[in-house]
């Protein structure tokens, strides 16, 4: 199974942003890591970070054309963009949100998430290991 994991506006600094939050692994690391687990699991994963909200845009509509799987981290784009969110409403395989940190007992601003409501399922707050277990699930399902 095809699957893309993307992610959103400044991931890419991940292990020097905001450490305490994010924690300390690099998005190299991340990134390594979902391909291996993916590939241990049978799935073909391609990572993606993109800091321009139209490129997330395109990668979803080729994963909606492709019936392609989705793990996508959203970042700040989680919280307020609608055109996010219809991209993701066109695709036709599962889509698994997933945040590092916990946004539910942070700043008030990121408790709601404007994907959520068209996600396959939600997880946050377990740091680069949401990404695994998503992966895992995919792989089972
Ligand atoms: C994040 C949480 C968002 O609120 C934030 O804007 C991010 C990362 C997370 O992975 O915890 O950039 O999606």
């Amino acid at each position: 199974m095809k699957v893309y994991v993307l992610n959103g506006p400044n991931l890419g600094r991940l292990g020097t942003r905001q450490t305490d939050i994010y924690g300390l692994t690099s998005y190299a690391d991340l990134a390594g890591m979902c391909v291996r687990v993916g590939k241990e699991n049978g799935l073909d994963v391609e990572v993606r970070q993109t800091d321009a909200e139209h490129e997330m845009i395109s990668w979803l509509h080729a994963a909606a054309d492709e019936r392609a799987a989705v793990v996508l981290n959203p970042a700040a784009w989680t919280h307020y963009s609608i055109a996010v969110r219809d991209a993701c409403a066109m695709l036709n395989g599962p889509l698994i949100e997933v945040h590092l940190s916990n946004i539910h007992t942070r700043e008030e601003f990121r408790h709601h998430s404007v994907v959520s409501a068209v996600a396959t399922g939600v997880i946050a707050g377990l740091g680069v290991d949401g990404y695994r277990l998503a992966l895992l699930h995919l792989a089972t399902r």
